[in-house]
Formats: structure tokens, sequence, C-alpha cells
């Protein structure tokens, strides 16, 4: 058995120190099973342009399933030797069925191989992640079913600044991640563009039908342009991108469920089958889930940001700075189908503590009833916003409540304001059942959810 498959070209062997660096099957065996199926269509296709003929395509595809099977069993073994994923298999091949083995790279490259693996890969693992994405978004849309009329402070600048349905604000999370999942679907149908056949870079020496093999593959069509076949890595920047981008909302979403988790707003209790304590301080109870979710982000948005800067500059054709895509890939993918289960979980394990959330809204929210009141009573905006500020200053400085300050402290401000304010401030927190399309009212949340639950159903 040769070394390398280059040998009778060199006259020395590899330094072990080069090897090492060049090597890529520490982390490129995750596409092994994609690399054998590529193989098994590659090997139809020589047979149909009659490379090899019947006994030599059986045996090719018999041996290469019994790798595919050694790969899954986890009983492939891989030699200190072996370059790569493509290189083992090669290898493999040959001490399984022998001459045979020789023929199977013919009219091909690693070059169009490693692209369409990877394009299997990210089009494979963008339906996985979108699957674990929707079961996240069906909880949150459980829950915003749960809370759909629960008053809730909605900030800006972290102050509270209106009255909100909390089923409103967390369907505001669904939708940012129903949009991921939207941006990743985009994701797999651009990968959809088969390579193999480009070989080096120049197109197959061998007459294979490309159409046919990119059909076979499942991928929507064959690429027109061997060169932009081989050296294009969009998908893998387009993936890395969507996943970097799923990971802020995630972290973003986490933000709040830490905050709402912490003793000062205590609106949520956590399960505690998906919070944990501390080795030291016996009362804790802590996210860990949500600061995961939340600092996993960095990793994501660095994979992309490192990949997209490998990619500067690179000259047409294959570089083997192209073998930097795996890693950063791999990871981004792991992560995300790390979090993402686990969230689901944990989000199934938040109750929210409607009595606190209502004592925190802020009493000043009513300011905003106070415009309204003077608006339909046809007062303009402006006018109404500057006496509901006036009464806020008023109360802040008697320090009382809005509802609290006399009749004549409302009729100073403004003779419209009739006795009836005063019970309208009076009464508790409410989610308006009425409103614009998009807003935080009941019936907005309701429709919300019928659109989410559509969308998740596939309807
Ligand atoms: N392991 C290589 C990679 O990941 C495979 C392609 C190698 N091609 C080459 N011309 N050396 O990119």
């Amino acid at each position: 058995m040769k070394d390398k498959v280059w040998q009778d070209r060199f006259s020395k062997s590899l330094d072990p120190r080069v090897h090492a660096l060049n090597r890529s099957l520490t982390f490129d065996n995750w596409l092994g099973p994609y690399d054998v199926q590529v193989s098994i269509v590659w090997s139809q296709a020589l047979r149909r342009c009659e490379v090899i003929d019947d006994e030599e395509l059986e045996k090719i595809i018999q041996g290469l399933e019994g790798i595919g099977e050694e790969l899954e069993e986890g009983e492939f073994e891989f030699l200190e030797s072996d370059e790569d994923i493509h290189m083992a298999i090669e290898r493999r091949l040959a001490e399984r069925i022998g001459k045979p083995a020789d023929k199977l790279h013919h009219g091909r490259s690693r070059n169009d191989q490693v692209a369409t693996d990877l394009r299997l890969f990210v089009m494979d693992h963008s339906d996985q992640i979108q699957q674990a994405l929707r079961a996240v978004i069906k909880v949150l849309a459980e829950l915003a079913a749960e809370y759909v009329d629960t008053p809730f402070p909605g900030h800006t600048h972290l102050q509270q600044a209106q009255v909100v349905s909390l089923g409103h604000l967390l369907l505001a999370h669904a939708w940012s991640l129903k949009s991921d999942a939207e941006l990743l679907s985009a994701v797999a149908s651009s990968s959809s563009s088969c390579p193999l056949g480009a070989a080096a870079l120049g197109g197959s020496a061998a007459a294979v039908d490309r159409e046919w093999i990119a059909k076979e593959l499942g991928f929507t069509k064959a690429s027109e342009n061997s060169v932009e076949a081989v050296t294009s890595r969009d998908f893998v920047l387009d993936m890395l991108y969507g996943l970097s981008r799923l990971g802020v909302h995630l972290s973003r979403l986490a933000e709040d469920f830490i905050l709402w988790n912490s003793q000062e707003f205590g609106f949520i209790v956590l399960d505690d089958s998906v919070a944990t304590g501390s080795s030291l301080l016996a009362h804790k109870k802590n996210p860990d889930v949500f600061e995961l979710a939340r600092g996993k982000c960095g990793r994501l948005v660095g994979n992309h940001a490192g990949f997209l800067t490998t990619m500067k500059g690179l000259p047409l054709g294959y570089n083997k700075d192209f073998q930097e895509d795996k890693e950063p890939l791999f990871d981004s993918v792991d992560t995300v189908l790390q979090i993402l289960p686990a969230l689901e979980a944990a989000l199934g394990g938040v109750t929210f503590q409607t009595d606190t959330i209502s004592q925190a809204l802020s009493p000043l929210l009513k300011a905003e009833r106070i415009v309204q009141y003077l608006t339909e009573r046809s007062v303009p905006f402006r006018e109404a916003y500057g006496a509901a500020g006036r009464l806020v200053k008023e109360a802040e400085n008697q320090g009382i409540l809005l509802e609290k300050l006399p009749i004549e402290a409302y009729r100073k401000v403004s003779n419209v304001f009739m006795k009836d304010i005063q019970h309208i401030l009076a009464e508790g927190w409410q989610i308006p059942g009425d409103g614009v399309l998009g807003g935080s009212h009941v019936k907005s949340v309701q429709r919300q959810i019928k659109a989410v639950n559509a969308w998740l159903e596939g309807r």
C-alpha cells in the first residue's frame, strides 16, 4: 500500500510536521456518510458512461455500503497516514475490494467531491435545525396561548413603556425564530446545486451525466460552471450567517428569561428539572440553559466572522484554505443542535408569576390611558400628551398614584376631565380586546397564535 497516492511523483515522503497540519481527518469525519453516498452515485455515473463494467460497479457499491456500515457502527479504523475522510474511504475501499477501487476516482477530484459532500451536509442539517427550531417555536406559541391576556410591562430603553400582552412578547421571539427557520430553508435551497463532475476545476474527463448525478443525490440542479463549483463556499458562509443570526436571536430570548428569573424581577419560576444548583451557595437555582444559549452566541458569530475572513482575497479554483470551512461549520451546527432541544425543555419548564408581574407594572404607565381619555374626547394628541405629563409630575411631587390625584388637579390641567377619569384609572390592568393589526391586544395575539400554528403544521 502506498503511503500517499501521489507517491510516484515525489522522491521523499511527507514530513510528519507537514502531515499534521495538512490532515483534516480529526474533524472531517462528519462527512463520512455523505462521501459514501456521493461515491456510490459517482460509480453509477461511471457505469452509465461505461468507464466501469457491471461487475466492478457491484463490487464498488458493496464495498462502499460496507464502509458506510463501519462508519455508522464506529468500527471504521482510521490510520495515522489517512489525510482526510475522502482518502481514508478510498484506502479502505481498496482494502475491501482490491483492484476495482482504483477506478472510482476516474474523472473526479477531491475538489468537487468535498464541495458536494459539504453541500449535502448543509442541506441535511438545515432541515434538522429547522425541525429543532420548530419545536422551540411550538413551546413559545403554547406559552403565548396560556398568557394571551396577561398584562405585562413592555420596555423600551429597559424602562417600562407600555402595558402589553405577555403572549404578544413571547410571540415576538417566536416570529424572529420563524424567520431564522425560513432563512435556513433558503440556505438549503441555494446550496442545492451539485458540483460533482467539475473535477479539479475544468470539468470531468469522464462523459458523466451531471444532471442525472445531481438528481440522484437530491440536488435541484447541476452547477453551471466547474470553476465556480469548486471555488465557492457561499453555501457555508450563508449557513454560518444563518446560524449566527439565530444565535443572536436566541441570546436575546435567553436574556429576557434570565432577567425575569432574577430575584429583582421574580417574573418566572423554572422547573427543577431545567434549573441548576450551585456547588457553594445552597439557596441558588440558576438558569444555566438560558445563560449557555446566550453565551454560545459568541462562537456562532465568531465562526461566521472567522471563515468569512478566510475567504477574503482567495484566487479562483480550489485552495487548501477551504479546508478551514469545516471546523466552524460543524461547530456551529453542533452547537445549535445542542442549544435548541435544551431550550425547548427549559421553556416548557417556565411558569410565569402573574401576581408579581401585575404588581411590577409601574403606576405611571397609566399616563397612556390619560392621553387616550383626552384624545377620545377630541383633544389634539400633543395637547393631551402635555396634560398627561403635567399630571405625572404632579403625582410624583405629591408622592401619590395618578388615580389618587384630586379631580381639581385634573381639571386644572384640562377641563375636559370628568370625575370618571379616577375610576377609569383605578381599574386593574387590562389588555384591550381590540386594536390595530399586529398590536398587543387579545385578538391580535390569538390571530398570531393561529398563524404560527398553521406554519408549524405546514399550512
Ligand atoms: N480535505 C480537503 C478539504 O477539506 C479535501 C480537498 C483536498 N483537495 C486538494 N486538492 N488537496 O478541502
